[in-house]
């Protein structure tokens, strides 16, 4: 079984990130085979900063690891060092009605926001089926706002086997309902589009200002707190650690606990849970080779069964040998 996933390399990475994508991901990377990429072309659809892009693709590939990718057990590489993808993605867009692209939440999400519709921002599903079928892929972990994408994928993968005959794997979408929308400081979905995210990395001072900063509501100290479960400091802490998280929650319930102190407690949960990851993700910073080395080591492992898989595609539409 093949577990296949990508990430952007647009921003620094969140809480949101780490439960909806890299936590799983990390736990099933000895569960099948696991392919996961940095989707830098993806990322141009949306960030047009050269160097930005390079040292961002370095920064996820980095802070992945050092919360607990392993190279040994997974294949880990940057999209466009496997540029094969961009052949497929241009053999699946001539099977993909325009329709089912206007239909994409995600891109009209994009449009709605203001952001100029470059063609790349409309065909970036195409792209992202052609991530997912190169490597015949089973399972996409993903989170929710990313479902529709994989069933994009589905759908031009059942189209390209009916019209060349049975080529491609069809994959299954997978997502983690329990972690499916963390919440950000103000309450809403975490996104950096909204300016709301707890990063998994940073200063020890501006991430403990952040915390604190995390809305609530007026309620005083004593009052008891029958809805202390969807408090989202409560929903944040059980996910770092669900017995000192649970203890909190049944605090908060009965009265008696303030907001700020519960904050603070959140505060070193968080600050705790990350403390190896920080030494690691120091050990990678002053060791960029050796992350070089893990990307380019991982893509020529992708490229074997990219290769095969597109020979495979190649042969069945008709541009085969001669
Ligand atoms: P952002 O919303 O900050 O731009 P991305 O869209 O780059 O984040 O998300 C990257 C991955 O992290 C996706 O798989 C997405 O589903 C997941 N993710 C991001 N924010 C959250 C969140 N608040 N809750 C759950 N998963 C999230
Ligand atoms: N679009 C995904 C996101 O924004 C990233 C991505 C690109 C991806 N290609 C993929 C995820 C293939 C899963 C499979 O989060």
């Amino acid at each position: 079984m093949r577990i296949l996933t990508g990430i952007q390399p647009t921003g620094t990475l969140h809480l949101g990130n780490y439960f909806g994508a890299m936590r799983p991901a990390i736990e099933q990377q000895t569960q099948g085979e696991a392919f996961y990429f940095v989707a830098d072309f993806h990322s141009m659809t949306s960030l047009f900063d050269p160097k930005q892009r390079l040292m961002n693709v370095l920064g996820v590939a980095i802070d992945f690891m050092a919360c607990g990718l392993d190279p040994q057990k997974c294949v880990f590489f940057r999209q466009s060092d496997v540029s094969e993808v961009t052949e497929l993605t241009w053999i699946l867009s001539t099977l993909t009605p325009v329709g089912l692209l206007e239909r994409c939440h995600s891109y009209k999400d994009k449009l709605a926001k203001g952001l100029e519709a470059n063609h790349g921002l409309f065909s970036y599903p195409v792209l992202m089926a052609a991530d997912i079928l190169l490597y015949d892929s089973n399972i996409v972990p993903v989170g929710k706002d990313q479902k529709q994408h994989v069933e994009v994928t589905r759908d031009i993968a059942i189209k390209f086997n009916n019209t060349y005959g049975k080529t491609l794997v069809i994959p299954e979408p997978q997502i983690q309902e329990t972690v499916a929308v963390i919440p950000g400081t103000d309450g809403q979905k975490m996104s950096k589009s909204y300016n709301n995210t707890i990063n998994i990395f940073g200063e020890e001072k501006a991430i403990r200002k952040k915390i604190m900063s995390i809305q609530m509501d007026s309620r005083t100290p004593e009052e008891p707190k029958p809805d202390a479960e969807k408090n989202s400091v409560i929903i944040l802490m059980k996910l770092l650690d669900p017995s000192v998280g649970k203890e909190y929650e049944e605090k908060l319930r009965i009265g008696g606990l303030g907001y700020g102190n519960l904050k603070k407690a959140f505060f070193e949960v968080y600050w705790n849970y990350f403390e190896g990851a920080r030494k690691k993700r120091e050990d990678l910073l002053n060791n960029l080779d050796y992350v070089r080395g893990v990307l380019k080591e991982g893509a020529d492992k992708a490229r074997v069964i990219a290769d095969e898989v597109l020979k495979r595609v190649k042969v069945a539409s008709g541009l085969g040998s001669l």
